[in-house]
């Protein structure tokens, strides 16, 4: 059953690029829950993905948007409000890419033309993002910006490579701008650390499909879903959870709490 717990409120969803992307499901979640909002993504991910078919199932406009660059985020939140009829309550940022991740270059060998623009799309434009809201004031009171990451920014997972350090200063900026969006516009920033997942992006993570069955076994809950990122995040979006800020949320079915589990006990056994 799904409650309306975002009826009358507007946002903008980012990164929804196919049917497994985290926002693709957020946007559905969102939308059973009642809130209305305008998806974007990179203008080539538009030509690659399948985000017309979104936006039609949800009633969403499609306004594209690469996030590193202020002039295209400007023009987002003022079509966006323009279009949603107000200011925003919601923000979420599902964004993550990395060069040497794409081209297979190891952590010791990393090109840092590559590295730049990895932490540009995948931590930078947080910044850039809720600089661009701050500025405009284009945020309601008691509203709420989301970014994801992974557990990777606080413990060591060889093949994550450099997405772990952009994943450490994502989760650093959504600290520190927190504090100012809070101060100054009584706005949420958090960051969920989501359980790994099929997705496009995760798929580059070589060795994805042995680092989930090993999470599975890790997590008392086992590991949780898109699906089941997306329904938190509608959480997060509502009125439930206005004191919440500055926190970055495990949404990992227990995984970053368990040391060893006996699963993993009795496969080395
Ligand atoms: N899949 C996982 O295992 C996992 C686990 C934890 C956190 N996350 C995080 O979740 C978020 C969403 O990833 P996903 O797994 O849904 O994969 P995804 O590939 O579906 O989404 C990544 C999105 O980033 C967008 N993007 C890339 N460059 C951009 C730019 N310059 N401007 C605007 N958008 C741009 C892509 O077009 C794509 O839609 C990422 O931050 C990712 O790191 C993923």
């Amino acid at each position: 059953m799904t409650y309306k717990i975002l009826e009358g409120k507007r946002g903008i969803i980012f990164g929804a690029l196919d049917e497994h992307s985290i926002a693709w499901k957020t946007a559905e979640s969102v939308s059973d829950a009642g809130g209305n909002f305008v998806l974007t993504n990179a203008p080539v991910a538009m030509r690659m993905g399948t985000i017309s078919e979104l936006s039609k199932k949800t009633g969403s406009d499609v306004i594209p948007a690469d996030a590193t660059k202020i002039e295209d985020l400007e023009s987002l939140i003022k079509q966006s409000t323009e279009k949603l009829g107000g200011k925003l309550d919601f923000i979420l940022h599902s964004i993550g890419m990395s060069v040497n991740v794409r081209k297979g270059k190891h952590y010791t060998d990393l090109n840092y033309d590559w590295m730049t623009k990895g932490w540009d799309v995948s931590a930078v434009s947080f910044h850039k993002l809720m600089q661009c809201l701050f500025k405009t004031d284009a945020m309601n009171s008691w509203g709420s910006i989301v970014a994801l990451s992974y557990i990777a920014a606080q413990r060591t997972f060889p093949n994550y490579n450099d997405m772990a350090d952009n994943k450490a200063y994502l989760e650093s900026i959504a600290r520190s701008f927190g504090y100012f969006f809070g101060k100054n516009k009584k706005v949420r920033v958090n960051t969920i650390s989501q359980s790994p997942t099929l997705t496009t992006a995760g798929k580059g993570v070589s060795g994805l499909d042995g680092f989930l069955k090993y999470a599975e076994k890790i997590s008392p809950l086992g590991n949780a879903t898109a699906k089941e990122c997306a329904d938190y995040t509608v959480s997060l979006f509502s009125d439930y959870t206005r004191k919440v800020t500055l926190q970055n949320l495990y949404h990992d079915g227990g995984f970053s709490n368990v040391g060893v589990s006996q699963e993993i006990i009795d496969t080395l056994n």
